[in-house]
């Protein structure tokens, strides 16, 4: 979520592996670049990376989800230039085909709506958008507004909602009052719009009349529509009633070539706790406060760099009363986050472990990122291990490639990022955020049924 698209705006070279894919069910393809390629440098953007907003989604509440009847479904999911993945949805009578921003960061399901639909700040250097594709209801015969007496709406809203459906007095029965816009703040974007009841439809029929989406007419920010996978009520997830989805992010060089991996999502009647072969597991954490309930929360324990345990406060690692701390995975948010007391320790240890290499400070200042170093005639680079070890001992030991990257063609940054604040951090929320990058060639799964993430590395490109 925080510095989502923001980070579009790097560019690098990135390490690719070929491979094979994944499982069976039912798969979204996500798409990802296929050779090693150098990108050309930007100018002002890294300046972006400084500008973290609040990670906190105010949300909502307990919408009823719909009982789906597959089993399973595979949408391709694509690598996008913006730094995210994405995938394509049916929505509406007939479909109409739009995509969407997959993201385990937040909630709401929303498309860019209407031929009025307005995107500000959406033309992003690296991707000229030309025309966001909308969606419209007017041509569709199943699209709704969700009114103020639909239980959707106040559940979507929680408590506030009876100030804005005044109209609707709590005696009236008939009141034709629509459920107020929806604003949404994400790290770095927004969007507003208006609550639909539409028909999703996947391929091979299988349609799920009455999912909650919403009709945005304005946003900042946002090259497409966004897919919120998170863990409230109005999530794809939560509206279909999954027991778990997974998906293998391809990795890709900030561009949007055509090739994709699955995402999966599992329905039907459970499994039992049966885990996947070969899959690592910790449980998701609960986080107490309301305020991050989107979240996929999991106990990181330890941060070994080199062999070396980085001793990371335990205020960072678990969420405290107040909700601030912990660790998320979060699909939306293109690098891995640390506050600044975390990152801090993380990059002083790489510093320290990789002195025998020249600083790239120009870098270094032009892109925020650090350390970064200049490999210009080094034959081999040695890049220390990096293991993050979870609660239950599952430890997701990273290629070098999801850590560090090529700016240019001769500098290599450590591909984490923090915000620009002394002291303790300004918005609260997660500590740390996994980011897409991180995630890049491990098959992740999200099992919803037995509250637990799960993981392996393996290449995701099709072969
Ligand atoms: C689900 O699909 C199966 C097979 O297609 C069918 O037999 C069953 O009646 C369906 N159940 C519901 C609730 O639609
Ligand atoms: C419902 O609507 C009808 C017609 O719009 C109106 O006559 C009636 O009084 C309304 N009932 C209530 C309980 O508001
Ligand atoms: C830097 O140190 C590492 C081990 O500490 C070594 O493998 C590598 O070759 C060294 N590189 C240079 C350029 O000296
Ligand atoms: C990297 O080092 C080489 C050789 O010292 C130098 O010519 C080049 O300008 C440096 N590149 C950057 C981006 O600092």
């Amino acid at each position: 979520m925080a510095f989502r698209w923001l980070l579009f705006l790097l560019s690098f070279l990135v390490l690719l592996s070929s491979s094979k894919s994944t499982p069976t069910t039912i798969t979204i393809p996500l798409s990802a670049p296929s050779s090693t390629k150098p990108i050309v440098f930007l100018k002002d953007p890294w300046g972006t990376l400084n500008h973290l907003a609040s990670l906190s989604l105010t949300r909502a509440h307990h919408i009823k989800s719909p009982k789906t009847n597959f089993s399973l479904i595979k949408i391709p999911l694509f690598p996008r230039s913006y730094g995210g993945y994405s995938i394509s949805l049916n929505f509406g009578t007939p479909p109409q085909t739009t995509k969407f921003n997959m993201d385990t960061g937040s909630s709401l399901v929303w498309f860019p709506c209407t031929s009025r639909y307005r995107c500000s700040k959406c033309d992003f250097p690296s991707i000229k958008i030309t025309g966001i594709p909308t969606f419209i209801p007017k041509l569709s015969s199943s699209s709704k507004l969700i009114g103020c007496k639909n239980p959707k709406c106040s559940s979507f809203f929680g408590p506030k909602i009876q100030s804005k459906c005044q109209e609707c007095d709590p005696t009236s029965q008939n009141c034709t009052q629509t459920c107020p816009p929806y604003v949404l703040q994400y790290a770095s974007g927004s969007t507003a719009g208006l609550l639909l009841s539409e028909t999703l439809d996947f391929p091979d029929k299988k349609t799920i009349p009455g999912f909650l989406v919403g009709c945005s007419i304005f946003s900042i920010r946002q090259p497409e529509g966004i897919a919120g996978f998170g863990r409230s009520p109005e999530s794809l997830p939560s509206q279909l009633g999954l027991r778990k989805f997974s998906y293998c992010l391809v990795p890709h060089a900030f561009d949007d070539t055509p090739e994709s991996s699955d995402l999966v999502l599992y329905s039907g009647s459970g499994s039992g706790d049966t885990k996947t072969p070969g899959l690592r597991y910790t449980p998701f954490q609960k986080n107490s406060n309301n305020a991050f309930r989107d979240y996929y929360y999991v106990l990181l324990r330890k941060i070994v760099i080199g062999g070396t345990h980085v001793k990371v406060p335990y205020k960072f690692l678990v969420p405290g009363s107040d909700g601030n701390g912990g660790t998320i995975v979060d699909s939306g948010t293109t690098f891995t986050f640390m506050e600044k007391p975390v990152y801090e320790l993380v990059a002083k240890e790489f510093e320290k472990q990789m002195a025998n290499y020249t600083a790239a400070t120009e870098v270094q200042t032009l892109t925020g990122l650090r350390p970064c170093f200049n490999i210009s005639g080094e034959k081999s680079v040695f890049f220390p291990d990096l293991i993050f070890q979870f609660k239950g001992g599952a430890k997701m030991a990273l290629p070098s490639a999801n850590y560090f990257s090529f700016v240019g063609t001769e500098v290599i940054c450590l591909t984490i990022v923090s915000d620009n604040v002394i002291g303790p951090g300004i918005g609260g929320g997660p500590a740390i955020i996994l980011g897409n990058y991180h995630q890049r060639n491990f098959y992740v799964e999200f099992d919803l049924e037995n509250e637990r993430f799960g993981f392996k590395q393996q290449s995701c490109v099709r072969i």
